[in-house]
Parts: structure tokens; C-alpha cells; sequence
């Protein structure tokens, strides 16, 4: 079946409001017409309101890099005595669509776990936000051939109980860790083929129907030079982009390629 490409840009800790804003208007501008592609940024916190303002009439949808909940007396924790945390309920309120979970940088740094994650998804499925799940191997993992069943753990951890009918609206990005960041990227048969693995977990856990509508998207060192060719892969639905996301030429040939 036919799933529409996706390109999320994750600006990650980058840009001040004023730099949010030129940079969101000057990708509105190249991608004004774009329709045959499902376009979202994820700026900053911060940025959120400002980029809000900049993208009403756009092809362009809003995203987050996280939000918190965890689950308490079976509910999912929107408010309260959480300092310095940022729930999906007000995400929502901020006209934020789509929501970053599981990056390997918030494994890495803030101690993310599947578990956390899924407890993340389940609030955001609950305010009606989409999540963008992320997984992938470090580079010891791929060097030791455990790439495929770190990925399943991820995907059935992060994934644990949640119904098939919202699993099916929301989007899986495979990131390798190894090629975050720098400049390595997987070449589209390594990609595709992790790709592969997870529709096939998806297929287990969920059946075809809900496997083939998730959009599985590839992140890391995507760029307008290969793009294309990744893009091109059976099972790439699009891309998660961090540093080209913030030029806004860049991001939006990687919008165009995956046309
Ligand atoms: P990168 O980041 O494109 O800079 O490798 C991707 C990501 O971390 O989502």
C-alpha cells in the first residue's frame, strides 16, 4: 500500500525565537505548494508559539521533541508536582500535533527507558497527539550482529499494550546512533533492511493492515545528497532530520526528494 512520505525536522537545543522564526518562514516559502508530502518541524519548547504563529496556512505541521507523563493509579499524569516538565495536554493546547519520543539522545542523557516511552505514547494517544517512536543499535550493537534484536526489544517495549488502531496513525523512526550526528550514514540496503525487520514486528504484533499504514522514517545524517536513494527504499516512509532540519534549503530538497 501507498504511505505518504513523511519529513519531521528535529531542531533539537537549536535556535532562539528570532532564528526559530526565519527559519520557519524561509522553509514556508520553499515548501508553500508541497502537498503529496507530510512536512512537521519540532522546534524547542520555547519556540513552539512563535513557530505556531508561522505556520498557519502552511503545508508545515508542528511537533515536539519530548513531553512527560508517566502512569499513576492506572492514569496517565498530565499535571502537577513534576518541576520543570512539560505535559502532552499541554502540548496539545499549544497546537502541537506530533511529539519526538524515545530519541537516543534523551536515552543517552535523561535516562529515557521503553518503559518511560510508553508510558509517554499512551498519554499522548490520550489528548489525541501522534508520537514519532524512536529506535536504533549503537555502534557496538551492529558490530556484534545484535542489531535486529536490539530494535525488537525497543519496538515491543515502547509499544507494550497500546491499541492497534492508534499504533497504525503513528510513526516509528529507525535511527542507527552511530549515524546521528555524524555525517555516517546507513546505506539504504542497511536501512532498509531494519525496516523490513520492524514492519515484520509490526505484522506480528498488530497484523498486516496496521503494519503497512505505520510510517516507519530513517534518521540519521540524512541529507540532500542522499536522501533520494534512501527515500527510494521499500520500507522508508520518510525521514527524521536533525542538522540538515536547520537550513532551511536543505531541509526543504530533502521535503522535495521524497516526492
Ligand atoms: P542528524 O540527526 O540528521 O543530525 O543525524 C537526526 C536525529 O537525531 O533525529
Amino acid at each position: 500500500m501507498a504511505r505518504k512520505k513523511f519529513i519531521a525536522g528535529n531542531w533539537k537545543l537549536n535556535c532562539l525565537q528570532a532564528e526559530a522564526a526565519d527559519l520557519v518562514n524561509g522553509l514556508a516559502q520553499l515548501v508553500q505548494s508541497v502537498q503529496d508530502v507530510d512536512i512537521a518541524v519540532c522546534p524547542p519548547f520555547l519556540s513552539i508559539a512563535t513557530v505556531r504563529e508561522r505556520v498557519k496556512g502552511t503545508p508545515i505541521k508542528l511537533g515536539a521533541q519530548n513531553a512527560f507523563s508517566v502512569s499513576k493509579d492506572g492514569k496517565s499524569v498530565m499535571s502537577g508536582a513534576y518541576t520543570g516538565e512539560v505535559s502532552p495536554a499541554m502540548l496539545k493546547d499549544a497546537g502541537v500535533e506530533w511529539v519526538i519520543l524515545g530519541h537516543s539522545e534523551r536515552r543517552q542523557y535523561f535516562g529515557e527507558t521503553d518503559a518511560k516511552v510508553n508510558a509517554k505514547i499512551r498519554a499522548c494517544y490520550e489528548v489525541g497527539l501522534k508520537p514519532i517512536v524512536c529506535v536504533g543499535e549503537l555502534l557496538e550493537e551492529r558490530d556484534l550482529g545484535i542489531t535486529n534484536s536490539v530494535v525488537e526489544i525497543q519496538v515491543r517495549g515502547c509499544l507494550a499494550g497500546l491499541p492497534a488502531e492508534k499504533v497504525a496513525e503513528s510513526v516509528i523512526a529507525y535511527e542507527p546512533v552511530w549515524a546521528i550526528g555524524t555525517g555516517r550514514t546507513a546505506t539504504p540496503a542497511q536501512a532498509q533492511e531494519v525496516h523490513a525487520h520492524i514492519r515484520s514486528i509490526l505484522v506480528v504484533l498488530y497484523g498486516q493492515s496496521v503494519a503497512d499504514q505505520v510510517r516507519i522514517q530513517y534518521g540519521g545524517s540524512m541529507k540532500p545528497d542522499n536522501a533520494k536513494e534512501l527515500l527510494a527504499q521499500k520500507d522508508i516512509d520518510g525521514g527524521l532530520i536533525g542538522g540538515a532540519s536547520l537550513k532551511a534549503k536543505d531541509f526543504a530538497d530533502i521535503i522535495l526528494a521524497a516526492r
